[in-house]
């Protein structure tokens, strides 16, 4: 009789064990076999348990953050994997037990992009001498990435709730982080977490993880992921007073929130500032810079083409010389149409970029032609003895280039202020002219055209005396 005991169990293989069986021991096999898988599922649970604990202390890559969002459709790996799931699991436990999380996503994203753009619009006041700092900070934490604003907030509300009474919270969230140097590489991720619990300092520490370790003793590392600046943009946007002039900045504006590390100066061709435009550009909230350059009055007065956004281009250039040492610059007028990953694409050019720009003259497009990946000649309705017959919306420059060339600036020659600015960057060769959006097999800005609009009618100010009506009046053009 050889001992069939749990100590032999633990240690022979089964057919050991089953020949204990046959001996005269009473145990039957059936308990046998029970006893076997029950150690199996201890070691493996206590094993289970010490990967999980390892794992949390491995800090992601960045590249993990993307792989994560991947197995978000799975509960079981999102909540063994992500740290805020752990810190609320951690929390809900403590509290209520009824807690379920339906969906995690990998968390770690809100640190990206607080690191991005905390340093992109340092930078961008520091570089430019623009308005205070702490207001550009103010409007790009909200203007660059709006919902990662909408995260903050919903992450405080539920702090507040947490701290008096168990809550129940829930929150859908869509963080869009720029990740990488590239600027190009855009991650985006979701999180929908539905959680029951007193969740407040634990969830807060999901964006101030260091708080949260020490209040709750909690030794996970905060998660580090390295991002750098892209190279900042300079949009020189004209404008001037007409009835579309605060939409066309509105819907310009719009666009440009989407673009980091960019400043807007917007130039209007008038001898004073106008206010009203002053309101809407801090409403859109893009950190900008507005200036004026009102039209020579020699051009005013012809009734010939007139040089329109001259003067107000050149100011721009001005203002790059003095303040600007690296980036891009464009031209962007007020009412055309921009893809915004025409932005990302510009930002990293050496000298002069091309691309097609759609809806220009009855070609429908002004674009350079390209063949065997060269620049060979340039496809617009209007060619008009132009070395670069290109639209303004289609070319932009690098500052150092600009810099290099301090005679550059625009003529004030209708229809030729686009070539006559190009060709006074000379030296310029065709083969250092990079070629934008696929080569030029896309279009990605056009040059739309709003339709006039008539100045508003006078407001019978006695009949809508006291009303809204005298606000909106303010606000309106008159002929
Ligand atoms: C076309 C081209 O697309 C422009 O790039 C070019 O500057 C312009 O012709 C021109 O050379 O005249 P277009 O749509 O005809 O553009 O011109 P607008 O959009 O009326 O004006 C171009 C820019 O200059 C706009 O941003 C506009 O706000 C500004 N502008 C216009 C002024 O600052 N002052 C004016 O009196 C008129
Ligand atoms: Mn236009």
């Amino acid at each position: 009789m050889k001992g069939g005991n749990y100590t032999s169990l633990g240690t022979c293989s089964g057919i050991n064990v089953s020949g204990n069986v046959a001996g005269t021991r009473k145990m039957s096999l059936g308990k046998s076999i029970k006893m076997y898988l029950t150690i199996f599922i201890l070691t493996t649970c206590i094993y289970m348990a010490l990967y999980q604990y390892h794992i949390s202390r491995e800090p992601f890559a960045a590249s993990e953050v993307v792989k994560h969002q991947e197995k978000s459709s799975s509960y079981i790996a999102s909540y063994l994997w992500s740290p805020i799931s752990l810190l609320m699991a951690n929390s809900s436990s403590n509290t209520n037990n009824n807690s379920t999380t339906t969906s995690t996503t990998t968390t770690t994203a809100p640190t990206t992009p607080t690191t991005t753009t905390t340093t992109t619009v340092g930078s961008v006041g520091q570089k430019l001498g623009a308005s205070s700092i702490s207001s550009i900070r103010m409007v790009s934490l909200a203007a660059t990435i709006p919902s990662f604003k909408s995260t903050l907030s919903e992450s405080r509300s539920v702090s507040l709730g947490g701290h008096q009474k168990t809550a129940t919270v829930k929150t859908s969230t869509t963080i869009t982080t720029r990740t990488t140097a590239s600027g190009l590489a855009t991650t985006k991720l979701s999180a929908t977490t539905r959680t029951t619990a007193k969740a407040s300092a634990k969830l807060s520490a999901a964006t101030t993880p260091t708080a949260s370790h020490m209040e709750n003793g909690y030794k996970t590392r905060p998660t580090f992921v390295a991002a750098s600046l892209p190279p900042p943009l300079y949009i020189i946007t004209p404008t001037y007073r007409r009835p579309e002039q605060l939409a066309e900045l509105t819907r310009l504006g719009y666009t440009l929130k989407h673009v980091v590390n960019l400043l807007w100066l917007v130039i209007e061709d008038a001898n004073k500032t106008n206010p009203l435009v002053g309101h809407t550009l801090d409403r859109i909230g893009v950190p900008y810079e507005y200036m004026v350059a009102p039209m020579p009055e020699k051009y005013k007065q012809t009734k010939k083409a007139k040089p329109r956004g001259v003067s107000n281009r050149n100011r721009g250039l001005e203002y790059l010389r003095e303040h600007a040492t690296e980036g891009v610059l464009y031209f962007a007028d007020d009412d055309n149409t921009y893809d915004i990953s025409i932005f990302e694409q510009m930002r990293y050019i050496s000298k002069v970029a091309m691309w097609p720009v759609g809806l220009v003259t009855k070609t429908g497009v002004s674009s350079p032609i390209i063949q065997a990946g060269k620049l060979v000649g340039y496809y617009d309705g209007w060619i008009g003895g132009r070395k670069y017959p290109v639209d303004m919306a289609g070319f932009a420059v690098s500052v150092k280039f600009l810099k290099e060339r301090p005679n550059a600036q625009m003529p004030f020659k209708p229809g030729y202020e686009e070539d006559g600015f190009l060709r006074s960057l000379a030296p310029l060769d065709d083969a250092e002219i990079e070629l934008l959006a696929d080569e030029c097999r896309d279009i990605l800005t056009w040059h739309t055209q709003t339709k006039k609009n008539a100045p508003a009618q006078a407001l019978n100010r006695t009949r809508y005396k006291n009303t809204n009506l005298e606000h909106i009046d303010r606000l309106l053009v008159r002929p």
